[in-house]
């Protein structure tokens, strides 16, 4: 199971990164304008950045919605860097492009998927991964681990070579649930994912073990 960091954060980044456990980045406009990055230019700037900083796959969101400037976009992102994946919205010309860039070799995202319905016409399309969004779905009481499932259920009847990145993770419970269906990459707020160290018998153990030694090593 991989696991993606869902944030523009520079320093966040670095920190999963640092830890050893980090596999990809995921972004999108709201993250990018969260983290005060707006410009084409400065937009085109911060993810050669980050893909300066992790190894892996990179998700960089179009801004376009129609076929056309999907494409002129698509194609302005892929040149930052070989790890850049396209991430394209789960519309009509979204999927037309993402067939057009699976043509050409180009690695894609699509995003904003809420059924099981979208996720095999994006596998159909060529989508290197969907993106079920997890915690939005929980938001208005549907239960979004279904849709997961539904999803991985279907990739593995017709041996789909699309990845699940289970999106909108919202706590630990998240992850742990995703990894027993089986998606293929969690991508999660830091919080989310440094949540999976605690447990307090851990720290209660590591106490005992600390003073049992500085006992016998007075
Ligand atoms: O990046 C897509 C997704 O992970 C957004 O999550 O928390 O805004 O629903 P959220």
């Amino acid at each position: 199971m991989k696991f993606f960091i869902d944030t523009a954060n520079l320093n966040q980044i670095k920190e999963a990164q640092n830890l050893g456990i980090l596999d990809g980045v995921t972004t999108n406009p709201s993250l990018m304008a969260k983290e005060g990055i707006t410009g084409k230019e400065n937009i085109l700037d911060h993810y050669s950045k980050i893909c300066n900083i992790v190894d892996g796959d990179v998700s960089a969101e179009v801004i376009a919605t129609d076929f056309e400037n999907i494409i002129i976009e698509g194609e302005e992102l892929a040149n930052i860097n070989p790890q850049i994946v396209i991430k394209l919205p789960m519309t009509h010309d979204g999927i037309k492009a993402t067939k057009y860039f699976s043509n050409k070799g180009i690695k894609t995202n699509v995003t904003l998927i809420f059924s099981a319905g979208q996720a095999l016409l994006a596998a159909k399309a060529g989508a290197t991964y969907v993106s079920p969004f997890l915690g939005r779905l929980d938001d208005i009481s549907t239960d979004g681990l279904n849709l997961i499932s539904e999803i991985r259920e279907i990739f593995d009847n017709y041996n789909f070579q699309t990845h699940i990145l289970a999106a909108s993770i919202r706590h630990t419970m998240h992850i742990i649930d995703c990894a027993k269906i089986g998606a293929d990459v969690i991508t999660s707020p830091l919080s989310s994912i440094s949540g999976l160290l605690n447990h307090p018998l851990t720290d209660i153990g590591l106490e005992k073990f600390l003073s049992d030694y500085k006992k016998g090593n007075k």
